[in-house]
This record gives C-alpha cells, sequence and structure tokens, in this order.
C-alpha cells in the first residue's frame, strides 16, 4: 500500500509509478544501462540528485531499477522509501563485492543468504541483542535455481555488508575465517528495511575484485558494462 508521503525528500516519483520489484545497482550509470538495454517502454520516473529510477517492461512483466548510491546509509533511504512509501514488495540489490573466498573469481556471483556488518544501522531497532539480516528465502532459492540452470559460477552464504572500503584494519580475511564470502557495503541496511517493512529482499554480487586473486580484478567500466549475467537473473526473478 502506498502513502500520502509521496514524493519523499529523495524521490519525486508519483504514486504507482514504481513496479512491485525494483532492481537496485548502486551506481545511477548503471541503472540507465539496465533501463536501455533490456526494458521495454522504459519510462523515467525519478531523478532526484541525479538517482535515475525507470519503470518499463521485461519480457512483458513491469519492472522498475533504480540506484541505491554507496553505502548502507544510501540504500537505506533508496528502500525504505520504496518499500514503506511506494508499495514496492521486492528489492534486488545487484551490486559488485570484494571475495576473500577461495572457490570465487573475478565475475562469479555470490547470492547472500545473509549480511554480517560492522556499520550501526542497526542499532536504531533498539534489540536486545544482535539482529541477523537474511535474504528472503523465496527469492534466494529462485536466484539460485535461475543460476544453476543457466550454469553460472556463484556460491550461497554470508557476506559482509561494510561501512569502509578503505579498511585501515584491513580485516577482511577475519571474516573470510567466519566463512563469510566476500564484501559490499549495502546489503545488511537493504535486509533490514525488508525485514522491518514486512518485504522481500536479496543481494546478488558479482565478484568485482578478490583479495586472493588480485591479478583478476576489474575496471570501473568492466564493472558497468559486463555484468549481465547478474542483470538477467534479477530480470527473471522480477
Ligand atoms: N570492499 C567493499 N565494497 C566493495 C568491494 C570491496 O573490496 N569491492 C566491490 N565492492
Amino acid at each position: 500500500m502506498s502513502s500520502s508521503r509521496i514524493p519523499t525528500p529523495h524521490i519525486n516519483a508519483k504514486e504507482g509509478d514504481f513496479a512491485r520489484t525494483v532492481l537496485m545497482p548502486g551506481d545511477p550509470l548503471r541503472a540507465k544501462f539496465i533501463a536501455e538495454t533490456f526494458l521495454e517502454n522504459a519510462v523515467l520516473v525519478n531523478n532526484v540528485r541525479g538517482v535515475n529510477g525507470y519503470t518499463g517492461y521485461y519480457h512483458g512483466k513491469r519492472v522498475s531499477v533504480m540506484a541505491s548510491g554507496m553505502g548502507q546509509p544510501s540504500i537505506g533511504i533508496y528502500s525504505y522509501e520504496l518499500f514503506n512509501f511506494y508499495g514496492v514488495e521486492n528489492i534486488i540489490r545487484i551490486g559488485s563485492c570484494g571475495s576473500f573466498d577461495k572457490d570465487l573469481h573475478v565475475r562469479d556471483l555470490i547470492l547472500a543468504q545473509g549480511a554480517c556488518t560492522n556499520g550501526n544501522y542497526n542499532a536504531q531497532y533498539e534489540l536486545p541483542g544482535t539482529f541477523c539480516p537474511i535474504a528472503d528465502f523465496g527469492l534466494l532459492r529462485r536466484a539460485a535455481a535461475l543460476c544453476e540452470d543457466a550454469g553460472l559460477r556463484f556460491k550461497v552464504g554470508n557476506i559482509l555488508s561494510s561501512d569502509m572500503f578503505y579498511d585501515d584494519a584491513n580485516s577482511g580475511m577475519r571474516w573470510a575465517k567466519m566463512g563469510v564470502l566476500g564484501v559490499e557495503m549495502e546489503s545488511a541496511a537493504l535486509y533490514a528495511n525488508a525485514a522491518r517493512a514486512g518485504k522481500k529482499a536479496l543481494c546478488i554480487c558479482t565478484v568485482s575484485d578478490s583479495f586472493l586473486y588480485p591479478e583478476e580484478n576489474t575496471t570501473a567500466e568492466e564493472r558497468q558494462n559486463s555484468f549481465t549475467a547478474m542483470m538477467k537473473i534479477a530480470l527473471e526473478l522480477a
């Protein structure tokens, strides 16, 4: 159900402008690329701060795509407003991540079953313990099946949503000891917002850089254009 609190401080779309499912890359240019490459009759529904949001059709199914920006505060704002004010039911983050798992190479996929964090986003819920942000199982199960059918290399498991890209303590490998597969910067806040709103979320990440195999790392341009396998999985899911 939508709310009268639209437009919001960060989204100037009208009621009903977003589809039930929103694909959410970090980068606004990637959102534009997806809309222009994969969607039919895509309409621009948001352009506040250059965070362009589009709604169009993929194989006849209405779907939206809008960037989250970088970090938990940013995806926290956009996913909150979409879930709570625009009636969005599903948000599928399609991002990039660093990997510290020996089985994962650049361009492999991670389906983030859970998202650990070194951030403080979940402190707002004032729980008497540690909240465990998890993906929606239905979305996760279908995404895994689609990856298998497409013959993609992927792993399902925990990731770290870090508040630091430049981490002075270089703590990645300590998370790896706990079986955490890789690091990005958004999913824990997305999963918490979904839980709080009673909605569904999943993060699919393409490994863009590896802590173990640094010689494989991709450039920003490759990140923008070459992650089509992940985008197609997310579009099929929608
Ligand atoms: N750290 C955090 N976020 C990321 C990384 C990383 O190494 N690579 C891609 N997103």
